[in-house]
């Protein structure tokens, strides 16, 4: 298969209507952290066996089309000796990479950050591709302050996701690009969308720049919301409304899928929110759908606490949320569907 038909199919198989994707991509000193919650130490068998439980749920696949792993979780194989993208690959998800390696401040943008990981990364993602995966994620993240995101920290940012998505592109791994404005803070959610829209406009204007084909990449944003400290709590429908407004600004209609981040939110959050963006969404030319992290996982993770009994309990929680989450995707949850 040619490059451009291999990015085509990936995206035929991760873009559907009512799935979305499972982040399970946590770097190691972030599982760490979610582990410790429930007392479980990060060693790499509780992380093989974590992430194995998870792709093992019987059926995810009906809501899930996609996974994001991370480095170690391309070599781990289950207790039965099943390469663990082989495994998705037999639940009918499509593994994927988390290609990034974390941020560092931006020199001269006192407040931002700038993310690393470009040097060597073709020949890396060629690795990946012959260990089963088929996309590939890179992070971004702006901070909202007064005077944060810069606009030397916007502009370097949306070079680096560019620089990133044309080279996966390049050899043939679908690139998600992430773009993460953090939910930390008091700021207003007109704050947060003010930043948002320009975030993304620097991003798209850099990805045209730098020849990605809009039709074979995804986006992972986060919604519009008020910071987490923020006294007032905008309602599902005020986030809806700002985040399509945002959206319908700044993101070609070729782009196939955008799939939000959680970013934070709790799990019924983020799936009224997602759900009240598809129910206003109208003729919207693009599915609006999920890419979540802890908003799939904090149940799981409570439930399981890393001991085998609770493995069906666990994986029926990640059921759940899928589910829910696939529901949100078609506008058709409501809330009392959290107590069946
Ligand atoms: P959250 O859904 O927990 O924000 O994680 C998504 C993710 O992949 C962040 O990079």
């Amino acid at each position: 298969m040619n490059t451009h038909n291999e990015l085509q199919s990936t995206i035929a198989d991760l873009v559907v209507k009512g799935k979305g994707i499972l982040a399970a991509d946590e770097s190691a000193p972030t599982i760490a952290k979610r582990f410790k919650a429930v007392n479980l130490e990060s060693t790499e068998e509780n992380r093989r066996a974590y992430r194995s439980m998870l792709l093992e749920t019987p059926n995810i696949g009906d809501y899930i089309s996609g996974v994001i792993l991370f480095e170690e979780s391309l070599t781990h194989t289950t207790d039965n000796g099943i390469p663990l993208p082989q495994l998705a690959a037999q639940q009918g998800i499509v593994a994927g990479i988390k290609v990034d390696k974390g941020f560092l401040p931006l020199a001269g943008a006192a407040g931002d950050n700038i993310t690393q990981g470009l040097d060597g990364l073709a020949e890396r993602l060629l690795l990946y591709k012959e260990q089963g995966a088929r996309f590939a994620k890179w992070r971004e993240v702006y901070a909202i302050s007064p005077t944060n995101p810069t606009c030397l920290g916007i502009e370097a940012n949306a070079e680096t996701l560019a620089r990133y998505a044309a080279i996966c592109q390049s050899v043939g791994m679908v690139p998600i690009v992430e773009p993460e404005v953090l939910l930390d803070g008091s700021h207003s959610i007109d704050r947060c969308y003010e930043v948002i829209e320009a975030v993304q406009h620097a991003v798209f204007h850099a990805l045209y720049r730098h020849g990605v084909i809009f039709e074979t990449m995804l986006l992972k944003p986060s919604m519009v919301i008020q910071g987490k400290d923020h006294p007032m709590k905008a309602t599902p429908e005020e986030i809806a409304e700002k985040t399509l407004k945002e959206l319908r600004r700044t993101v070609p209609a070729a782009v196939p899928s955008i799939n939000f981040l959680s970013g934070g939110q709790t799990p019924a959050e983020a799936t009224a929110n997602l759900n009240a963006i598809n129910s206003m969404a109208g003729n919207a030319p693009w599915l609006l759908s999920f890419s979540y992290a802890r908003a799939l996982q904090e149940p799981v993770l409570q439930s399981w606490a890393g001991k085998a009994e609770n493995v069906t309990a666990a994986q029926a929680e990640l059921y759940k949320r899928a589910k829910l989450n696939g529901a949100a995707q078609l506008g058709q949850y409501s809330s009392d569907m959290e107590n069946n």
